[in-house]
């Protein structure tokens, strides 16, 4: 039963930094009505280059205080906390509906025409037993290259979205996929579609991009609508482990959104 002093029903939604946000973006775009609480854990990313229980660790404590704030459906914004943590997630909470964010392996699968898709994801999202299990059941005849992308999300998370720096890295990491003529290329993190423009130059044009943002937020409205409360149409609220002003700055350059985002100690 809600009492005067519980915080109001939201969805909560976390990533290791800005990458979640471009799930945020689809949420929003969805459930426009839906009040949204946001956590960046900034201060400890990047996530794909910790250990899996570091990751474990610090997803339990993001969404225990997103639960405290009212989270009634849990959004992993993020594939590689989705890849190590979401099992214990759903361990602890058991009864919270929680929406993960996985490499779409069975649409890339669907869409190529030449039956060789790449997959760009965090060290550690390619090297975790979901992302081989994934491969595993949906696959098929279909090759998949996958290319851990080391270095890329540091550079994302300082606004580097199109800067020497960043095509310079991205024509190192492209040319494997290149070479193995894929011709569908699966953005496996979820900061990846804010560079979107810079890797599809990388790539080439005969490469299709694909990204998994639209399922998620549609999997979530779905849950969020089991649930039938109703929300208020207020702007989300953003918070951080990191620096506030950064990520204001990075929202309102990046995104063009008005927001302030609130310090966060976790
Ligand atoms: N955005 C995240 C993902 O989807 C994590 C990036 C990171 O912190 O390394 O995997």
């Amino acid at each position: 039963m809600t009492s005067p002093s519980s915080p109001q029903a939201c969805l909560g939604v976390f990533d290791s930094g800005v990458g979640g946000l471009t799930v945020l973006r689809e949420l929003r775009r969805q459930l426009p009505d839906v009040p949204m609480l946001y956590v960046a854990d900034t201060a400890h990313a990047p996530y794909g280059q910790r250990e899996p229980d570091y990751i474990i660790r610090r997803s339990l404590t993001v969404a225990e205080h997103l639960i405290a704030q009212g989270a009634r459906v849990l959004v992993v914004a993020c594939n590689t906390a989705t890849a190590h943590a979401i099992g214990a997630l759903r361990q602890r909470w058991p009864d919270l509906p929680i929406v993960g964010t996985e490499p779409g392996i069975k649409p890339a699968v669907a869409a190529s025409r030449n039956g060789r898709i790449g997959v760009m994801a965090t060290p550690s999202t390619i090297a975790s037993a979901r992302f081989a299990d994934l491969i595993a059941r949906h696959a098929g005849q279909t090759e998949v290259f996958s290319q851990p992308c080391p270095g890329l999300v540091a550079l994302i998370e300082r606004g580097e979205l199109d800067t020497p720096a960043l095509r310079q890295l991205l024509m190192q990491l492209c040319e494997p996929l290149i070479a193995a003529e894929v011709d569908t290329v699966l953005m496996g993190c979820t900061h990846y579609p804010l560079i979107q423009s810079a890797l599809q130059q990388a790539l080439g044009p005969q490469v299709q991009l694909l990204n998994i943002e639209s399922a998620v937020a549609q999997q979530t409205a779905k849950q969020w609508q089991a649930l039938g409360v109703s929300g208020q149409a207020a702007p989300p609220i953003l918070q951080t482990t990191g620096s506030a002003e950064a990520l204001t700055g990075f929202v309102q350059r990046a995104l063009a959104w008005p927001l302030q985002a609130q310090a966060l100690r976790l």
